[in-house]
């Protein structure tokens, strides 16, 4: 065995891996240049002696067995001991040669210290980065994200990674989530946006109301004075058009002045039941499977009834129409949670896209055919439901249904801080 005998043995000296040869008495019997400049051994201190001179004491057990007995190939990481003591760690591929006696080994060795460092390195920085409170991005030079937790809002504090030689490699992003912070600023924007909106609606409630009274007394006294039976019937038309419009005024007033009527102690779970069963003389409901989960601790709530059925009603009449007219099911649950009583209607219906799910509580707001909904619906129920000093929280999920929860304080509104 010697590397450098034949014509073209230098070439194991060009190679940037040390190479030994070692005898099944795990003795070195060659070396390439590399071998011996890597580990600071002068060759003759390599040749003929054991190769356990260069393994760190710890690795010598196992690598000896495996040079003594031939287990076929193997690549394995271990440590090497230089002449002037210090460690290198290496990745060896040991190869088998085989002659007509016995078997040698061949180490082809790479001194992978720097790489194991970098590999520490980087398992602290993420074991830093898994559990840390704020949430963590971590971008490379371009800005693009190579690493982030679920989606937030946040508050982002950025600064650059620059790796040895001062050259940016990427940037760290450490982020402050206020998530909670958005959720509360975007519900105190939606009650002042309705707040503004009902004195809106208030104003155009009172404005076009009594022109509307007139219009509607004026087509009675023709109606009942003409003989014309064209106009009579056209009249009629008319008659119905006011009619829609009356409807959506009483809404708009009813949202503007709620306080009109009385606050009692209510049975929330009656008024749920008295509402599905308006709900329930509809045409559309005759493939819809509908189950109530009351809770049969409910005390009773300050409300008013007639208003918190029409909430009720406006949710389920919803949920029925989110179902097309195809089989499916709602389900209505009552139950208290802390110092607040829940009611949730669930519907598999269509869902709420979530472009949707925002504007569904502004006036007028429908996805509905014309004539079909005026989208003031939920504006209605939202603004009762707050008068009590209460909540609506929408859960959707695109084609597959929505749950619209309604919170009431059990103490009501003035209790509330
Ligand atoms: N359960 C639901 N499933 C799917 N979409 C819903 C649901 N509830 C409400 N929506 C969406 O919200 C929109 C607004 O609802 P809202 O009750 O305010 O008005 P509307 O039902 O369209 O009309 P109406 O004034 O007759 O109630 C609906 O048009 C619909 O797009
Ligand atoms: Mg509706």
């Amino acid at each position: 065995m010697a590397l450098r005998s034949s014509k073209y043995g230098r070439v194991f000296d060009l190679l940037p891996e040390m190479i030994f040869i070692v005898d099944s008495d795990q003795k070195i019997v060659d070396h390439n240049v590399t071998a011996a400049t890597e580990t600071g051994y002068a060759s003759v201190d390599l040749m003929h002696n054991s190769f356990e001179i260069i393994l760190q004491p710890e690795q010598r057990r196992v690598l000896m067995s495996i040079l003594k007995t031939d287990y076929g190939d193997q690549s394995l990481e271990t440590k090497f001991i230089r002449a002037d003591k210090s460690i290198m760690d290496v990745q060896v591929d040991l190869r088998r040669l085989y002659t007509a006696e016995r078997f040698y080994s061949v180490l082809i060795a790479k001194d992978i210290t720097e790489q194991k460092k970098k590999e520490l390195d980087y398992l602290r920085y993420s074991n830093v980065i898994q559990h840390t409170v704020n949430p963590i991005q971590i971008t490379d030079a371009n800005g693009k994200m190579i690493y982030v937790g679920s989606p937030f809002h946040t508050e982002l504090v950025i600064s650059p990674i620059v790796d040895g030689s001062g050259h940016i490699v990427g940037f760290l992003g450490a982020h402050r989530d206020i998530t909670e912070q958005k959720i509360l600023e975007q519900q105190l924007v939606r009650s002042q946006k309705m707040e503004s909106i009902g004195t809106l609606a208030a104003g155009i409630a009172h404005e076009v109301g009594n022109p509307l009274t007139s219009i509607s007394s004026l087509v009675q006294v023709i109606q009942r004075t003409t003989a014309d039976e064209f106009a009579k019937d056209k009249l009629e038309l008319i008659k119905d058009q006011i009619n829609r419009i009356a409807r959506i005024i009483r809404d708009l007033v009813d949202f503007s002045r709620p306080s009109s009527y009385v606050i009692k102690p209510t049975d929330v779970n009656k008024v749920i039941r008295e509402a599905l069963n308006i709900v329930q003389y509809g045409k559309k409901v005759k493939d819809i499977a509908f189950t109530l989960e009351l809770a049969d601790d409910l005390q009773s709530l300050p409300v008013v009834p007639d208003q918190l059925a029409q909430v009720f009603i406006n949710i389920l009449m919803n949920a029925v129409d989110s179902l097309d007219g195809k089989p499916g099911s709602i389900w209505i649950q009552s139950r208290v949670t802390g110092e607040v009583v829940e009611v949730l209607v669930k519907d598999t219906g269509k869902g709420i896209a979530p472009d949707d799910r925002e504007k569904i509580f502004e006036p007028f707001f429908t996805t509905k055919a014309v004539g079909k909904g005026t989208g003031l619906g939920l504006w209605v129920s939202y603004g009762i439901v707050q008068s009590f000093g209460g909540d609506i929280e929408v859960d959707s999920d695109l084609g597959r249904g929505s749950t619209f929860k309604i919170q009431l304080p059990i103490n009501g509104k003035e209790q509330r801080s």
